[in-house]
């Protein structure tokens, strides 16, 4: 069983200041609910009870957001409040938060292997906040968790995306071998649109097997001039096994304002209780 999700948050959230300028981008919230805990609670649905956050500065925050806030609780507590806080109980009794800094934006493998202090040598899931993903049934981590029992590799995420968009994602090619699931030959991050292997890109869901740390150690800058974790992705597809699986379930973008808009009309809509 894998217990614990790296959770990269140390990313500066450009597009949306100045909202951004002292607050961390993974605490805007959809409705009521800072997008980084919607990853929170996918990720404990999914057994991974142990939530490592790859923080940096001006990510306080989020530190404090997972933690007890005593005042609140003081005050709220026996009051018709108290259903306010129902969701962040239930994720602080259940999960166990853990934290590392990283010093400098070298890139997503970058923030990767600044986790392995917390994850060490076991397989662990990866969650990219700004992917907000939504489903009736099981969230995306358990159903990708139930793929890593059956072939014990890494597994990526991915959803078809129209052409023109490639160039925003790590993008695969590979065997399809069942529903929705393709045995990766090929990953490349951030390909022009005419270069491109197909147009199955990589959401922001991962497990992982710990040999990535060695593989990202050896992985020269890439994309962006950045380490990339799609480039240790293709050397571990290389050299043994990687898959990537088409979830089930709705992805909203709400690292792009018009995905975040979409996302707060969707959760208003279908999700959200009113008083
Ligand atoms: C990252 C990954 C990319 C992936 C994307 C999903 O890119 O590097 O492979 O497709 O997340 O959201 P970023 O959005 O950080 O540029």
């Amino acid at each position: 069983m894998i217990k614990k999700c790296l959770f990269p948050v140390a990313g500066y959230g450009t597009r949306f200041l100045p909202a951004t300028k002292s607050m961390p981008k993974e605490m805007l919230p959809i409705v009521n609910k800072p997008l980084v805990q919607y990853g929170v609670e996918e990720a404990i649905e999914a057994g991974m009870t142990t939530c490592a956050l790859v923080t940096g500065r001006g990510k306080r925050a989020i530190a404090d957001h997972f933690d007890i806030s005593f005042e609140l609780e003081q005050q709220i507590s026996g009051t018709g409040k108290e259903k306010y806080l129902e969701s962040i109980r239930d994720v602080l009794e259940k999960g166990v938060f853990t934290m590392v800094r990283q010093r400098e934006m070298l890139g997503l493998g970058h923030a990767i292997l600044t986790g392995e202090v917390l994850v060490g040598n076991e397989p662990f899931g990866v969650v990219l906040s700004d992917d907000l993903c939504l489903n009736d049934g099981m969230g995306v981590l358990s159903q990708m968790a139930e793929l890593y029992n059956q072939f014990r590799c890494s597994i990526v995420a991915i959803q078809e995306v129209p052409r023109e968009d490639v160039h925003k994602y790590g993008v695969i090619a590979g065997e399809s071998l069942k529903d929705g699931i393709f045995r990766v030959d090929e990953m490349v991050e951030k390909p022009d649109p005419d270069k491109a292997p197909s147009n199955l890109a990589i959401i922001g869901r991962y497990i992982l097997t710990p040999d990535i740390f060695d593989i990202i150690r050896e992985t020269p800058p890439g994309a962006n001039g950045e380490v990339q974790l799609t480039d240790a992705l293709q050397t571990q597809a290389r050299k043994g096994c990687v898959m990537a699986y088409q979830f089930k379930g709705r992805r909203f973008d709400c690292g792009s304002v018009p995905g975040f808009v979409e996302a707060t009309n969707f959760v208003y809509e279908n999700i959200y209780q009113q008083d």
